[in-house]
């Protein structure tokens, strides 16, 4: 029967909507684009589940950092991470992120040797890991690198203040920056990244006045890590914000936690744990049945298996 309308035309109720446009994968160019705009607001993430719930949570970068040997693995620093091992979480959550810049963040002495050296290992997470992007510590002694990671037209993000892969050189987990010399050269070597390309620059554990005065004085975006409020961005460890760690694990001062998943998974642990001793877990509609009509021949195969 007709309707009256033209042929495919529909009701107002039925009028196909046009599909909800899908919010655009960010890329480097686009997140450098932000800077001045808006806050960028990043997170890291090693595996697939994660990264897709980060992802639809609204998360600009993930970086796939090599604090997973601290915070996954249980080391009590970054030095041992394997490239090997961080590209294929870095395919993991490539694979799972649909908005993200997926960053893959350079493991120790996989960029420290030679120019060749730190191109053939960064492009591993580009064609192997399915990221964007890779990340690395340091300033002017990385240069080389940088440029020519750059010029294997792979974007990279720089990392000064306290670079974790540091650690021994730097005598512990310290602040850097607090004096006047610290602080200019800092701004110095930001500059300098910066002149040779970089797209975003992580400062981590820099005093806030310092952070500021840097992310006043550079192009691109600065994202701070205990580094103030005065960075276009910030990023924190994933096992950090969401407290997930061992129990009586330390939290930096810098963290905020934004939920307490160690105590959710102890808890739920505990009562698996007293369910299955105490013989209340599985149930009934957490287990399965034979159908009506396989029940006798159980029933015999059963009975006949005693005879046996
Ligand atoms: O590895 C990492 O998680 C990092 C962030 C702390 C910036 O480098």
């Amino acid at each position: 029967m007709s309707n009256g309308r033209a042929p495919g035309a529909s009701s107002p109720e039925t009028q196909e909507k046009p599909p909800v446009p899908r919010a655009q994968r960010l890329t480097a160019p686009g997140l450098g684009a932000l800077k001045g705009r808006r806050k960028i607001a990043a997170l890291t993430a090693y595996d697939a589940p994660t990264a897709a719930l980060l992802d639809a949570a609204g998360i600009d970068v993930l970086l796939v950092g090599d604090s997973i040997e601290m915070v996954v693995y249980g080391a009590p620093d970054t030095l041992g991470a394997s490239l090997e091992r961080m590209v294929g979480h870095a395919k993991a959550v490539s694979g799972a992120a649909k908005r993200a810049l997926v960053v893959g963040d350079l493991p120790y002495l996989t960029y420290h040797t030679t120019p060749e050296e730190a191109v053939r290992n960064a492009a591993r997470f580009v064609v192997e890991g399915g990221c964007r992007a890779v990340k690395l510590e340091g300033g002017v002694q990385r240069l080389p690198m940088i440029r020519a990671i750059l010029s294997a037209e792979i974007p990279v993000m720089g990392h000064l203040g306290l670079t974790p892969q540091s650690v021994n050189a730097l005598g512990g987990f310290k602040v850097q920056g607090r004096r006047a010399t610290e602080a200019r050269r800092l701004l110095d070597e930001a500059k300098k990244l910066v002149d040779a390309g970089i797209f975003a620059l992580v400062l981590e554990c820099v005093p806030a006045e310092v952070a500021a005065r840097i992310t006043e004085a550079i192009p691109v975006p600065t994202i701070g890590i205990g580094a103030g409020a005065g960075c276009d961005g910030q990023i924190l460890v994933f096992h950090d914000l969401v407290g997930l760690g061992a129990p009586g694990a330390r939290t930096p001062r810098f963290v905020r936690r934004y939920a307490d998943l160690g105590a959710l998974v102890q808890k739920a642990a505990a009562e698996y744990v007293a369910d299955v001793r105490a013989g209340a877990f599985p149930s009934e509609a957490e287990s399965f049945s034979v159908e009506a009509d396989a029940a006798a021949p159980v029933a015999l195969y059963a009975a006949g298996s005693e005879h046996r």
